[in-house]
């Protein structure tokens, strides 16, 4: 069988699950359960959600699109695990409307921040719904990977908007409403009351390189999943990064 926590052991996800991978292996010997409860809010059609499932855990997905929670029921149901995923609709501002504070051993919050209206009060709801030293898995858009994107197509212009403008964005028909530095993440991190135990850097190299070098080079995917995930610890690269990923824990209480 394939390996669940890597299910399609892709370049742009690679990073976060072997982060969220050790993460888990820390909870479980932690708390002294296999099954952990994780929830992923803005957990959309489940990326996430039904992998870890799949492990044995027991996933609650918050979600405001009736669309996204439909398709995570048919891929839960898909790969047999409904009985463990929970789909719920809600969004983080009003969070504990639809579930309980302090349930979770484990929050994701992926690709979320950069849509919410308040990001520090939608951080601060996930991060309450965590259980004492439970940790958050925050994964949003990078600043600087946009910059580099756009300029590297020829965008100066958007380049120079999304650099130099308040949210990041390169221009009108910029679909992500939001983007952020390491640093801004992490201070939005510590003000929510949790300690930042690693930042890594997603997507570093993978967006910019033609497809065509990686899919037709024996070797090159694999290749390219090494850099990746080399590069994703060191400071330099997470400011060229697409993404950023930081996992923060919470105090013991
Ligand atoms: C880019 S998708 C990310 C989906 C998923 N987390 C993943 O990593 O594949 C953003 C998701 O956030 C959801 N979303 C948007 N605003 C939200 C809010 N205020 N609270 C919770 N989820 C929200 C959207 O419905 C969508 O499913």
């Amino acid at each position: 069988m394939s390996d669940p926590l890597r299910p399609r052991a892709s370049l742009r996800t690679a990073v976060v699950w072997e982060v969220l991978r050790e993460a888990l292996e820390r909870r479980v010997k932690a708390v002294g359960r296999e099954a952990l409860d994780v929830l992923d809010t803005g957990g959309g059609t489940g990326k996430f959600a039904v992998p870890l499932a799949r492990l044995g855990h027991r996933v609650t997905v918050v979600d405001p699109s009736p669309n996204a929670l439909f398709a995570l029921e048919r891929r839960a149901a898909e790969a047999g695990v409904v009985d463990r995923v929970h789909a719920v609709q809600g969004d983080t501002a009003g969070l504990f409307d639809v579930v309980e504070r302090a349930e979770y051993d484990i929050v994701l919050y992926h690709g979320v921040l950069e849509y919410v209206d308040d990001p520090a009060e939608s951080l601060r709801n996930a991060t309450a719904a965590l259980r004492p030293s439970g940790e958050l898995s925050l994964l949003a858009a990078g600043l600087g990977g946009a910059v580099l994107a756009r300029a590297l197509a020829g965008h100066f212009s958007e380049a120079h908007q999304a650099l130099t403008g308040p949210d990041g964005r390169w221009g009108e028909g910029d679909p992500v409403p939001r983007r952020f530095t390491a640093d801004q993440l992490s201070e939005l991190v510590r003000a929510s009351g949790l300690t930042v135990g690693s930042v890594h850097g997603v997507r570093i190299f993978s967006d910019l390189v033609p497809g065509v070098l990686v899919d037709t080079e024996p070797g090159a995917s694999e290749a390219l999943l090494r850099l990746e995930a080399a590069a994703a610890q060191s400071p330099a690269f997470h400011a060229v990064a697409t993404q950023l990923h930081v996992l923060a824990q919470r105090g013991a209480d």
